[in-house]
């Protein structure tokens, strides 16, 4: 019966991403009692305006093809498609997807957009991970408020480190493991050799999305990382003036060169928001839009200078954990939506051919 109840569901499309429930990998679960089912299905916008529609199209189909079925039941939670690929599936198994969030210019805010939009995905519905890249200044342990070090445990004969869980993120650093201010001084290939232990001697177990927070720059060690992880995409995280664009075209370069697409530009510091509700655009207006179309893909969102979103982040809160409905938090929300809608485009399209080779 569960297999009549999965033919069904074939044929009927998620509606937002327009392809089928099941080769989206999105039946999630088939209960059946008596004449009744229950039965849980992903879908890619926790608030689709039409829940009742989509519910009345499977249920009348149930019951209409199979006769023993007399009652439906249908759940919706989020879907998040899988990017298919060997490299990531061998080294992370269960991780659906990899984001490098990343810039070309220091300073920009990768750090502070890359926790909350960690926090945003997972308020969304999401399994979320979080790497902290950036092996020679490390952020997530002050940003998260983390004093403490990774167990070990045995995984299938193997020892592997537990990630640590702050507000239900799954996070390792290099901060977890050494000593407070000591300094790291590692080259290039140590310093990727580590990441790489990142993903292969933890225990991420399964997840929709692991991030990672990039170290800034452009320069061989980026370029070794963007290569070393098997990312989905990367998110640009840029300020609007000319002066971090041209750096955040390098970045986005940079990923393009490496066959990995950019899903698309965060613009930070945007504008600030004075008491009085007045947008003051302190290092000029429409900078990420300008390099967003000027490279054809999507534009994210725009962060303003929020005096909450430094503190709570000095603090061992970020804003989306201690705020998540403020007005920032909302931004950061959007643009945890927005992410999703592109992955979950680009898992479902046909890979575009790149035709660049790798140097290496
Ligand atoms: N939108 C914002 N409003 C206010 N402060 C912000 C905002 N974004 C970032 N900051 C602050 O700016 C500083 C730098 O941010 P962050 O550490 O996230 O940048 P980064 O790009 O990761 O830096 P690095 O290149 O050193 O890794 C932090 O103190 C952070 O709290
Ligand atoms: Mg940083």
């Amino acid at each position: 019966m569960e297999q009549k109840i999965r033919a069904i569901l074939s044929q009927i499309q998620e509606p937002i991403l327009k392809k089928d429930f099941a080769s989206l990998g999105f039946i999630y679960d088939i209960i059946i009692k008596g004449d009744s089912v229950k039965i849980r299905l992903g879908i890619t916008d926790t608030e689709y305006n039409d829940f009742p529609g989509i519910r009345n199209r499977i249920a009348t189909k149930v019951v209409e093809e199979i006769k023993e079925i007399k009652k439906v039941d249908v759940d919706f939670m989020l879907g998040i498609v899988n990017h298919e690929n060997k490299q990531k599936d061998s080294v992370l198994p269960g991780v659906k997807n990899t984001i490098a969030v990343a810039s070309g210019k220091g300073g920009v805010g990768k750090s502070t957009v890359a926790v909350n939009l960690a926090a945003a995905l997972s308020l969304e519905g999401a399994k979320v991970g979080l790497i902290d890249a950036d092996i020679y200044g490390p952020s997530i342990p002050i940003m998260l408020g983390i004093n403490e070090r990774p167990r070990v445990v045995k995984h299938n004969g193997v020892n592997k480190m537990v990630p640590i869980v702050q507000y239900g993120i799954k996070l390792m650093s290099i901060g977890f493991l050494i000593e407070d201010n000591s300094a790291v001084v590692w080259r290039g290939p140590m310093a990727s050799s580590a990441l790489k232990q990142f993903m292969s001697e933890v225990l991420w177990e399964d997840l929709d999305f692991l991030l990672f927070d990039m170290p800034p720059g452009t320069g061989d060690i980026q370029l070794t990382l963007s290569q070393t992880i098997p990312l989905t995409g990367s998110v640009v995280v840029t300020t609007p003036q000319e002066i971090s664009l041209s750096d955040a075209r390098k970045g986005h370069n940079m990923f393009v060169k490496v066959n990995v697409p950019n899903l698309g530009f965060i613009e930070n510091m945007s504008y600030y928001l004075t008491p009085e509700g007045k947008k003051e655009f302190i290092f000029g207006e429409g900078g990420g839009k300008k390099i967003a179309d000027e490279f054809g893909v999507k534009l994210l969102g725009e962060i303003p200078i929020d005096t909450e979103i430094r503190v709570t982040g000095d603090s061992g809160k970020p804003i989306m954990f201690s705020k998540p409905d403020s007005a920032s938090g909302k931004i950061f929300k959007g643009i945890a939506k927005n992410l999703i809608h592109e992955i979950n485009e680009k898992n479902i399209s046909p890979a575009k051919p790149s035709g660049i080779e790798l140097i290496v």
